[in-house]
Parts: structure tokens; C-alpha cells; sequence
């Protein structure tokens, strides 16, 4: 995305012919796109129907004048920032302007420069607008590059990988286990980008009403239903110029699926109630923890848009996979943590990391993160203990039975093996005592001492068995 196509639009309107052809050729040697007009009545027709970034507008004109142009814009596009121009010695008229909710004023005649640099920031202020508005709705914490923490080797590789691919336009396609970091991987890639200026946009599709699906994604012209008092802007069109996040896209209906099929082979999209398609210029990062494979074969998914989506596939392997990273996400998310509660220096107690270590983590690093936001709120004494934790030994050694690791050294192999036989055993005979352990341990064979040295090991009391 470089060069003029990127470029915002701007609206000029200016009666006076040889002033309407200089500031059109200034703008346009800028590489921005330039519409004119030469009255109010034809600037207010233009708003209607083309995408207007800013609007330079003369104040005195023919038929209807540069309030009136104002007013409709406010009207219509609260944002759309709208520059008045003035003769010199009626500067009062253009206080007024700016008081009604013009940006800014130049008074003629005037500089170039200081005409181009007004523009400028009028359109930045804008989109910083605009997407905080965004960013208040729906991502109030989520500001900037996102700090990524991972050092296995499997991390390290998506993660480079994923630097390759964040400064193109590539498609690029999210997959892993729920809570292993998609959204995350995917707003690094937006930032990473040239798109980093405008906004990023997720669009969980399974959380919209179907009804509502075409207007929030499209928008809709004023007037297109009773409720329309004023065009609305949909996401796609706000993500102009930005990336767009797809999330669940194994949810995404089959409709909806057509319609971003579209939006990636053309880069356009329609209104609701607007009759012209409007061209725009996003960049599509999808993310799915389902078998998108499988959909495709059982024709919930669209084959043609499942190939447009996966041209760069990036899988996040599950935490349990890549058990070296969780010394370093259990201490970044200690940091956040207290810093949040406002504790002082937390760390975490040996025995504890052992349990980290040796947990299953089907909820991956989101699972994680609960674990510590909690384990910091229960920590005394700046240290997290293993009972801060809220897991207890009998449910890793539950995950293990499931499967016992067969690799490692052969003592490892069988003290896991051990664990998981004994507690079940012990379990087992505490259920059959009703809790009585001198009898247990009778039962057991081994002394009274043993006996409560193994059920603190495994922490079989916790639950009350
Ligand atoms: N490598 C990482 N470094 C730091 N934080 C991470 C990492 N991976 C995940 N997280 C954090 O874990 C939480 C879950 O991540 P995210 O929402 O990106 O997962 P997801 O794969 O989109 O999950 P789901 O499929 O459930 O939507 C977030 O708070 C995220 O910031
Ligand atoms: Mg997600």
C-alpha cells in the first residue's frame, strides 16, 4: 500500500475557476485524490455520493454557501473534518465557521505550505478520532504493539515468521487452540504493518446477530430503515486503510462468508440502502481454532474462500507443547497483575512453578493468565505458594493418567507413573475409609507419617477426599 491510491480524498469547493485549478493541482501533486465543485448546492451533492476525507471549502459562494456546506457535513459526517477559506478582512465570518464546527480556517491569500500542513493535520486528528471511538467501544486495554513473550523454539519460529509476513499485504490465517494467543498474534501483525496508522477492526462473526451482520459490517445510507436518521459507517469501511481481524471464522455464516469473499477479490463494499459500491482497502488477518479442513468438507465453509484466506498459514502450538515459555508468561503476567492490585514485587515460590510446569493447560496461556491474576490476589508476602494457585496435584495427576509421558529419562517415566498409581490408590482408599486415614494407611501398608507426607505431595485433601 504505497502511493497515491492510499491517499485521502478531499472535496474542494471553489467558484473561482483559477483558484479551484491551483488548489487542485497543489493537491494533487501531493498525491492526494481531488473532487471540486464550484458551488454549495454542487459541493452538498458531492458529499452525498463520493469518499470524502476532508472537505476545503470557500465560505462565500454561489447558491448555497460554505455554511450550509458545514451543516450538511455535520449533519451527515460528524467527523469529516471541513477547512474554510476566507477573504482577507473577514475574519469574523471564519471564527463563526469554526465555531459551528469547522477545523480550521486560512485566510486568502495563502500559503501553500501552511494550507498542506493544515490538511495534514486534519486528517490525522480525524483518524486518531475515529479510531479512539473504536478503541473506546471495543478495545479500550488493547492500545499499540503487543508485547509477545515466547523463547521456545516453536514460538520463536512463528514468531519471525510472522514478522515476514506483518509488513506485506498477505492474507494471513491464525490457527491454534483456544487462548493461545490469536488475537494477539494478529494485532502485532497490524502494528508491525504500514497499516499501523489506521485502525484494526476484529470481527467475531458469531457474536452478531445475523440480522444485524450486513449493517454492522456494510453500514447503511440515512433513510435506508425507520431507525437510519443519519448514514452509518460499518466496520469494513472504518477499517479502511487498517486491518481487518476475522475471529471464529468457523462460525462465520455462510451469507457472510460470500460477502468477505467479495471484500478480498475486489475491495469493495455496498451500503445498506446505498446504491454504488464504495472501494476500500484493507488487509484480512483470519483466525479459527475449529478444523476449518473438515467444514470445508461437510460444506459449511466455503472451499473458494477457505484457499483466499489460508495463504499464509500461522499455527500457535498449545502451551503444553512449548512448556519452557511458562516461566516467563507466569512472570509477565505476575508483573501486570501487581502492578494492577498495586502489590509490590511478586514472585513465585518454587514448588508452585513445579505445578505450572506440570499442568495440563487445556485453556492455554488465557487459562494461564486467570491462574496468576488470581494466585496474585491470594499471595502473601510477595510470594505465590502452591495453594495460591488453585490447582491441585490430584487434577494434573488426573491430565497425566490420560496420558503418561513417554519421553524423558526412564526415572522420570516412572516417578510420573508412580504419582499418578499411588494417588489414585490412596484416593481410592480414603473414599473407602470415609476419610479415615490411621485405617488407610493399614490398609495401605505404609506408616500413619507416610501416609499424610503423600497426601500433602499430591494435595488429596484439598477437595476432601
Ligand atoms: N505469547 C504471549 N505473550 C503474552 N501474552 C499472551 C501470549 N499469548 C497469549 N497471551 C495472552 O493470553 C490471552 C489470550 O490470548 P488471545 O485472546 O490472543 O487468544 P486467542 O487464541 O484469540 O483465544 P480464543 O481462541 O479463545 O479467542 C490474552 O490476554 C493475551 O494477551
Ligand atoms: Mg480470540
Amino acid at each position: 500500500m504505497t502511493g497515491s491510491n492510499t491517499m485521502d480524498t478531499i472535496l474542494v469547493i471553489e467558484d473561482k475557476e483559477s483558484m479551484r485549478a491551483m488548489l487542485k493541482q497543489t493537491l494533487e501533486g501531493e498525491g492526494y485524490q481531488v473532487i471540486t465543485a464550484q458551488d454549495g448546492a454542487e459541493g452538498i451533492r458531492r458529499l452525498a455520493d463520493e469518499r470524502i476525507g476532508l472537505v476545503l471549502t470557500d465560505l462565500k459562494l454561489p447558491k448555497k454557501d460554505g455554511f450550509d456546506v458545514l451543516r450538511a457535513v455535520k449533519e451527515d459526517s460528524p467527523l469529516l473534518p471541513v477547512i474554510v477559506m476566507t477573504a482577507f478582512g473577514t475574519i469574523e465570518t471564519a471564527v463563526k465557521a469554526v465555531k459551528q464546527g469547522a477545523y480550521d480556517f486560512l485566510t486568502k491569500p495563502f500559503d501553500t505550505g501552511h494550507l498542506l500542513v493544515l490538511i495534514k493535520r486534519a486528517l490525522d486528528a480525524t483518524r486518531i478520532a475515529s479510531e479512539n471511538i473504536l478503541l473506546k467501544e471495543e478495545f479500550a486495554d488493547k492500545l499499540g504493539l503487543p508485547k509477545i513473550i515466547g523463547k521456545s523454539a516453536p514460538m520463536q519460529e512463528i514468531t519471525t515468521k510472522m514478522q515476514k509476513v506483518a509488513p506485506t499485504n498477505a492474507t494471513v490465517m491464525i490457527r491454534g487452540e483456544s487462548g493461545t494467543g490469536k488475537e494477539l498474534f494478529a494485532r502485532a501483525i497490524h502494528y508491525l504493518s504500514n497499516r499501523k496508522d489506521a485502525p484494526f477492526i476484529a470481527i467475531n462473526s458469531a457474536a452478531i446477530p445475523r440480522e444485524l451482520l450486513e449493517s454492522e459490517l456494510c453500514g447503511y445510507e440515512k433513510g435506508s430503515h425507520s431507525q437510519a436518521l443519519a448514514r452509518k459507517l460499518g466496520k469494513l469501511e472504518l477499517a479502511d486503510k487498517g486491518t481487518v481481524f476475522l475471529d471464529e471464522i468457523g462460525d462465520m455464516d455462510l451469507a457472510l462468508q460470500a460477502k468477505i469473499l467479495r471484500v478480498i477479490q475486489e475491495q469493495v463494499i455496498e451500503r445498506v440502502g446505498g446504491d454504488k459500491p464504495i472501494k476500500i482497502d484493507v488487509r484480512i488477518v483470519a483466525a479459527t481454532n475449529k478444523d476449518i479442513e473438515q467444514a470445508v468438507q461437510e460444506k459449511l465453509f466455503r472451499e473458494d474462500l477457505f484457499y483466499r484466506l489460508n495463504v499464509f498459514p500461522i499455527t500457535i502450538p498449545p502451551l503444553r507443547e512449548r512448556r519452557d515459555d511458562i516461566p516467563p508468561l507466569a512472570q509477565h503476567f505476575l508483573n501486570k497483575y501487581s502492578a494492577e492490585v498495586r502489590k509490590g514485587p511478586i514472585t513465585i515460590a518454587d514448588e508452585a512453578m513445579d505445578i505450572l510446569m506440570k499442568s495440563p493447560w487445556k485453556g492455554n496461556v488465557r487459562e494461564l493468565e486467570n491462574v496468576i491474576e488470581r494466585a496474585v490476589i491470594y499471595a502473601e508476602g510477595g510470594v505465590v505458594r502452591s495453594q495460591d494457585l488453585g490447582i491441585s496435584e490430584a487434577s494434573i495427576i488426573n491430565a497425566l493418567a490420560e496420558h503418561v509421558p513417554m519421553d524423558g529419562p526412564l526415572q522420570e517415566v516412572a516417578a510420573a507413573a508412580t504419582r499418578i498409581a499411588e494417588s489414585r490408590r490412596i484416593r481410592q482408599v480414603l473414599k473407602q475409609t470415609g476419610g479415615n486415614k490411621t485405617r488407610a494407611a493399614e490398609i495401605l501398608q505404609v506408616s500413619y507419617k507416610t501416609l499424610l507426607t503423600k497426601i500433602k505431595e499430591y494435595q488429596l485433601e484439598e477437595k476432601g477426599e
